[in-house]
């Protein structure tokens, strides 16, 4: 008999769960009450963590296998592990944008499990935006038209020569970035612009800024007006939550229904975080 709470922190998504250490091993139950936790809200918070990296991996991988990430270059002897750092002299933030992690992947995240390694003393918060609200949110008109078609998502942005030329030529960054992928930032993969959630079985929007390029079988252009309404539109304050960091918290996140955006207002402050990311499947 496990003895925990969930707590709502708005009415979107977003919950606390008070009664797990998270370095502690955990039992079928406690996980299973998170994975239920988790799929209610979205998003759920642990505070007062104390996860060292191995300890961050067992827990993460209790959920599934862990990604590597293609791009950014992980923790020393960690290759699960993501540090997302922003050092006080730098200005630009990892993330940046409203997005769902990895979408670029022919099969992109489940989850992911960010831990607070330092904090600055404002600011840095985390925002999500539940993706099934967005999508019952839509006129039968749009629903009707959506249905079927899928979007192309790839990390040319982010990560394509030009997009590294810019980075590496202009503003520091600390977060080191492979540059020799083999053009793996130009590879392009297609999901549905609603996908259906493979536990919940609810309806989603899938599309978002950072990674969707443009509605499979049209132009960059005329995709943009249909994208830029939705990626307004699926963050409508009314869908969303607010997290404010402490030392130690972790925020756990379902990618498969749930947007999140790290708001850069903390200049002249470090923040560190590391994220280890679980699996996930093809969307359909
Ligand atoms: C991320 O996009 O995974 C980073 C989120 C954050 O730093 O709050």
């Amino acid at each position: 008999m496990i003895n925990y709470d969930v707590t709502p922190i708005a009415g979107a998504c977003g919950a606390d769960i008070q009664g797990f250490d998270l370095s502690a091993e955990l039992s079928d139950e406690a996980v299973k009450a998170i994975r239920t936790a988790l799929l209610d809200n979205l998003v759920v918070f642990f505070r007062d963590q104390d996860l060292s990296p191995d300890a961050q991996v067992a827990f993460s991988r209790r959920f599934g296998e862990l990604n590597i990430d293609r791009f950014v270059v992980p923790m020393e002897g960690h290759p699960e592990i993501m540090v997302i750092v922003k050092e006080a002299d730098e200005v630009l933030n990892f993330g940046k944008v409203w997005h769902s992690d990895v979408t670029f992947q022919a099969e992109p995240a489940m989850g992911s499990i960010l831990y607070a390694v330092e904090v600055p003393p404002y600011g840095g918060d985390t925002m999500w935006a539940n993706q099934y609200l967005a999508y019952e949110a839509l006129s039968d008109g749009m629903k009707a038209m959506l249905e079927g078609l899928r979007a192309v998502h790839t990390a040319r942005a982010g990560y394509g020569k030009a997009a590294l030329d810019k980075r590496f030529d202009s503003i520091k960054r600390s977060m080191q970035i492979y540059r020799d992928r083999d053009g793996e930032a130009e590879k392009e993969t297609a999901h549905p612009i609603v996908r259906t959630h493979p536990e919940t079985g609810r309806k989603a929007l899938y599309v978002n800024a950072a990674y969707t390029e443009r509605i499979e079988g049209m132009t960059v252009e005329e995709s943009k007006p249909i994208l830029e309404y939705l990626y307004a539109h699926c963050v409508r304050p009314e869908f969303t939550c607010r997290f404010t960091w402490t030392k130690g918290a972790v925020a756990f996140w379902d990618n498969r229904a749930a947007q999140h955006y790290p708001i850069n207002d903390y200049n002249g402050y470090r923040r560190e975080m590391r994220r280890a990311t679980v699996c996930g499947d093809r969307p359909v």
